[in-house]
């Protein structure tokens, strides 16, 4: 990017509501994902003229269809009443009729090592290259590492001879929703608007005025930080929660009740419930940071909290229920967090693979929000068992999720109506059970009673 462009960050937080874009404004959303799905029918709802650019024939096929290919609340409803035109590719939009925005909302998963997988972005912008015209305006909104804003800039550069802040508008603005509330958070949460130069902030101000939100204008490195710092944040909180459940465990004490009582009436900093803690977004927001520098860090000690939680369940319960060998294991939830059915980098499948190494008789896996077998995650697929099957004569039970559809769990574990073996060991990260504690005998054998 040309030096002389750059304008120093302006830090501005632009209050209510802005004037929005003309309608029959056009906007291309590249990848109808989680995040460019719900972000297009919303664009639509506004009155944008909006067209998708997918590559998974399935999800266009669904979308053709007007059916969700995820569950996401409201979506299905705006598909129905207004049908999206999909293409497969960026470069189809030739002749011309590329619209006057492209949001980017593409995978940028962690690759095995600590480095970000640019992949499809960077397939995405070689597409983007073949058709870019002048007085365009790019958007990236996917979650990227710092400084990746400016290297889409450089391929489209090197694709065209254009130059960004010259001869078309590049700005980041980073997608904040969590899935379960795309609509809702969309019209809620703050939009940030991160770019180097006055006239691509104006150009993607103006697009995201469709919202009636605040915006947060920065530079493309500081809207890139942004967000990491956020999703940054969340990750450190769980690992300390997670890390007071092993230190809580080390003393004999569960950590559900402590910290219950710690955040009483407590007016500063609650402290966040132990869980498994991963996700499509998460671990890797912290490896997006991890990658630019070589030391050691906090960010570091919290991924590997995290990631030992399922080693420490498993552990456990083993050690606490005399063994899993020849036992039978129910594990409810298989998804990445409360009422998703995404499973994509969810913790349980680790849980699984330590589970199956002290070589029980059977694990039943439980997951209601995935509606048929449960995808495994290198191939195949398991059984997806009904809650009661797999909890009667189940001697040991890991709650991994918390998901509302578990609120009838306590009964088939604990009290009369208990359906487990007698004896039956139970994790429970969430406190599902509200017994309190995160390892609980459910049906104590009485010995010597009457
Ligand atoms: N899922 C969330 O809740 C969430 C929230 C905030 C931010 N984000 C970030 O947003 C980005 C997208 O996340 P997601 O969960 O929607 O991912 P996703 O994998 O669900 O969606 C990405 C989509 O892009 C499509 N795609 C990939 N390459 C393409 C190409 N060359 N042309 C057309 N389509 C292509 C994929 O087929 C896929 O459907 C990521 O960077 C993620 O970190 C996600």
């Amino acid at each position: 990017m040309s030096t002389a462009q750059k304008s120093p960050p302006p830090y501005l937080i632009v209050r209510g509501s802005l004037p929005p874009p003309p309608p029959e404004t056009s906007v291309a959303v590249v990848g109808l994902g989680r995040v460019g799905l719900p972000l297009a029918l919303a664009f639509a709802a506004k009155g944008l003229r909006v067209i998708g650019v997918e590559r998974d024939a399935r999800t266009r096929a669904a979308i053709a269809e007007q059916r969700m290919p995820f569950h996401e609340p409201g979506c299905d409803e705006l598909l129905r009443t207004r049908p999206l035109e999909v293409v497969a590719d960026v470069s189809e939009l030739s002749d011309g009729s590329l619209p006057e925005y492209v949001v980017i909302t593409v995978g940028t998963p962690l690759q095995a090592h600590i480095e970000v997988d640019l992949t499809q972005l960077a397939a995405v912008t070689r597409s983007l290259g073949k058709v870019l015209r002048k007085g365009q305006t790019i958007v990236l909104r996917s979650t990227v590492a710092a400084r990746t804003t400016e290297y889409v800039g450089r391929v489209l550069t090197r694709e065209t001879g254009l130059m960004p802040g010259e001869d078309f508008h590049l700005a980041f603005c980073p997608e904040r929703i969590v899935e379960g509330k795309a609509l809702v958070e969309l019209e809620t949460l703050p939009q940030v608007v991160g770019a180097d130069d006055e006239a691509s902030r104006a150009r993607a101000s103006a697009l995201f005025s469709v919202f009636p939100v605040d915006q947060l204008h920065t530079s493309l490195v500081g809207g890139e930080l942004i967000k990491l710092f956020n999703n940054v944040t969340r990750y450190v909180s769980f690992a300390l929660a997670n890390q007071f459940a092993l230190i809580a465990d080390q003393f004999g004490e569960s950590v559900h009740p402590l910290i219950a009582m710690a955040n009483h009436d407590y007016p500063r900093d609650p402290i966040a419930r132990p869980g498994f803690a991963a996700g499509a977004c998460l671990r890797k927001d912290f490896g997006m940071v991890s990658e630019n520098h070589s030391t050691t860090d906090m960010l570091v000690a919290a991924w590997r909290v995290n990631e030992y939680m399922p080693n420490f369940v498993a552990r456990k319960l083993a050690e606490h229920a005399g063994g899993l060998h020849q036992k039978t294991i129910a594990v409810l939830g298989y998804t990445f967090k409360r009422d998703t059915d995404d499973p994509r980098d969810a913790l349980t499948p680790k849980l699984l693979r330590y589970l199956e190494r002290e070589v029980p008789r059977e694990v039943r896996i439980v997951e209601p929000n995935l509606g048929g077998e449960i995808p495994l995650e290198h191939g195949g697929t398991a059984r997806n068992w009904e809650l009661t099957a797999a909890l009667r004569g189940a001697d040991a039970v890991v709650l991994a999720m918390n998901h509302s559809r578990f609120a009838d769990v306590r009964r088939f574990v604990v009290g009369p109506d208990a359906i487990v073996a007698p004896g039956a060991w139970v994790a429970d990260l969430w406190n599902v059970c509200n017994t309190g504690e995160l390892f609980f005998c459910a049906r104590p054998q009485v010995v010597g009673g009457p």
